[in-house]
């Protein structure tokens, strides 16, 4: 099936996200919108995102020697209809995954996944910390939510602040995002002593149709 201008309806999705939503409150209301036809558009974008993240992340542990607990405790940031944190069951995670969502119509489809323990039904936000403790997550991760509309780099922060010292943060996100700003928010977290840049790794197929991923994982310090 295709839209009048030829767009499939991943692609008429994805359009209509990039070219209309330009806040956190716009993106909000626009997954509450199409919360349910979201797990056959991310079929219309032959998205892999979430298994791609894994990997990356597998990648990272083989690269370095570091290995992430598996039994150790995950927030899913942004985590939706729960494709991403399927995709970390299915990656041999078998501890407590918690996930942070806005959207409650995203999450109503996630919940009978039964794969979260604790919802945090909060927004990451620019200026404002959520209501999670700080220093309580092995691992923090987040696929297809960071960009520069809602959840920016200078959420980050945010979610480094939730992680224990020594957890790390994974993001996959479209790669444009990283040269825009990202790059320079974690130099500049590096040099607060924050947070370091241990991997990151270009997806270049089934992120999104037509479009690169990027993953970059940060270590607390
Ligand atoms: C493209 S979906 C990705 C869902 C899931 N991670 C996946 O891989 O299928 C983006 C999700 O991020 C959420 N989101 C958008 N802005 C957010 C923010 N500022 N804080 C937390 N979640 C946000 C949306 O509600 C939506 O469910």
């Amino acid at each position: 099936m295709t839209s009048p201008d030829g767009l499939n309806p991943g692609e008429a999705w994805l359009n209509d996200l990039v070219t209309t939503v330009s806040s956190t409150s716009d993106e909000l209301a626009f997954y509450q919108r199409t919360a349910a036809g979201y797990d056959e558009i991310v079929k219309h974008l032959d998205v892999e995102a979430p298994d791609l993240c894994m990997k990356a992340i597998c990648n990272f542990e083989q690269k370095t020697g570091v290995k992430i607990p598996r039994d150790g405790r995950v927030l899913d940031i942004g985590a939706g209809t729960g494709l991403s944190g399927a995709a970390l069951k299915r990656n041999g995670f078998t501890g407590q995954v918690d996930a942070l969502e806005p959207s409650t119509n995203m999450f109503q489809l996630a919940k009978p996944r039964k794969i979260y323990t604790e919802w945090f039904q909060e927004l990451l936000l620019e200026d404002k910390e959520t209501s999670i403790p700080s220093d309580c997550y092995d691992l923090a991760f987040s696929v297809s939510v960071f960009s520069d509309r809602s959840a920016t780099s200078k959420c980050l922060p945010e979610c480094i602040r939730i992680l224990k010292p020594g957890g790390h943060l994974a993001i996959a996100m479209m790669k444009h995002f990283w040269a825009r700003d990202f790059e320079d928010k974690v130099k500049h977290m590096e040099e607060e002593n924050l947070a370091r840049l241990v991997y990151d790794e270009t997806l270049l197929e089934k992120y999104a149709k037509g479009h690169h991923g990027l993953v970059f994982i940060l270590q607390k310090l």
